[in-house]
């Protein structure tokens, strides 16, 4: 009914709005006073964390772009080297696993098969595994060494939303321990992005309060046979999700691609009126941002039709945008907390203009529990 939607039409609708909430939710009670990053839930010890000589992040479909992102974070943060694997990918290939190996698997529902066989060999190999998981006392996190909850609340819509966005917290989170148990970093850095951990909720929420001008470009698109995706770093894992989203939701063609990729295939891809969807990193950083407006600069020349997400006081993207979703100015590596939010709220619309069941798509299951 309405009612247990909030009022919204879909589930899907009303856990993309609750987003706030969930990111605040996510951090609730992981500092303690004097500052320091406390995981509760955390049940390795700091000996275990120092002895880590790699870390494989394993999930699947939408948890698995979290990991992209994670790997990205905790790479940078720490300095440990990352991999990210689909669960099922994985198990079968006979991974290089030690005791010091520590596999961090992220599921938001805790029982999808393939991450659970995933995490059951890592285990047998002798390797430590931290869960990333939404839902308590599910089996990934009971057979799990240590355990993350995202504190998302339930997620009903087949398609993650808040899940998602939260296992990027969640992910963060993993990471600034891991570098103050470590010290890669200093406290006061930590407590840096903490800080601006802190202040997403706000940034979701205004970007949330401009849902109509998304929502107007979905109408527009309506008819759209195939839509691009465009990210550069951080930005790379948000273009998959955004075109993961139009898949499942809207049964429409859709790619993400790493805009550096576009000259070595893609850009053939391109053509009189291609929507592009076009994550900009935030501007002065290396060269990431000048590189993405080269990229769009390219594919606008050859007729694409460029929608850009880049940050609201950024003068370089108007001249080489059909439209721009401005996104607050934060940190490259914490913007996909707010990049994938506009392209969530385009799929739900797209998808249910189109008439379709946004929460129940069609040959999708919530939650995977066969191999
Ligand atoms: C299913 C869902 C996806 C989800 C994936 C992983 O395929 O349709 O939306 O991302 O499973 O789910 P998990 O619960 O492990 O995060």
């Amino acid at each position: 009914s309405a009612a247990e939607k909030d009022g919204h039409d879909w589930f899907m609708r009303k856990e993309i709005f609750e987003q706030p909430h969930a990111v605040a939710d996510a951090l609730l009670g992981r500092h303690s006073p004097g500052g320091r990053l406390q995981l509760d839930e955390m049940r390795l010890s700091e000996q275990e964390l120092r002895d880590v000589d790699k870390i494989i992040l394993v999930a699947c479909g939408t948890a698995f772009y979290a990991g992209l992102v994670a790997k990205y974070a905790i790479e940078h943060w720490t300095r440990i080297p990352c991999e990210v694997e689909l669960a099922h990918e994985f198990r079968y290939r006979d991974p290089i696993l030690t005791q010091d190996t520590l596999v961090v698997a992220i599921s938001q529902s805790g029982e999808t098969a393939d991450t659970l066989m995933a995490i059951r060999h890592a285990r047998a190999q002798g390797s430590r595994v931290l869960a990333i998981c939404n839902t308590n006392g599910s089996t990934i996190p009971r057979e799990s060494d240590a355990v993350i909850y995202t504190h998302a609340g339930p997620e009903i819509g087949v398609a993650s939303t808040k899940g998602f966005s939260t296992q990027l917290v969640a992910s963060y989170l993993l990471g600034l321990y891991l570098a103050q148990v470590r010290g890669t970093m200093y406290g006061d850095e930590i407590r840096g992005v903490v800080h601006e951990l802190e202040q997403m909720p706000g940034h979701i929420q205004g970007i949330l309060d401009r849902k109509d001008a998304i929502y107007a470009l979905a109408a527009d698109l309506a008819d759209a046979r195939s839509v691009l995706f465009l990210g550069r770093h951080a930005g790379f894992p948000v273009a998959l999700e955004g075109a993961l989203k139009l898949k499942e939701l809207a049964y429409i063609h859709a790619e993400g691609f790493a805009a550096g990729e576009l000259k070595h295939g893609p850009i053939a891809l391109i053509e009189e009126g291609l929507p592009v969807f076009c994550v900009v990193p935030p501007q002065g950083r290396d060269q990431l941002h000048d590189k993405m407006i080269s990229a769009i600069q390219e594919i606008r020349a050859r007729g694409a039709r460029t929608l850009l997400l880049a940050e609201e006081d950024d003068p370089a993207v108007a001249p080489y945008a059909d439209s721009v979703i401005y996104l607050p100015r934060v940190p490259v590596l914490l913007q996909p907390l707010v990049a994938v939010v506009p392209l969530q709220l385009f799929a739900c619309e797209l998808a249910s203009r189109m008439g379709h069941d946004v929460d129940q798509p069609r040959n999708l299951a919530k939650s995977v529990t066969v191999e």
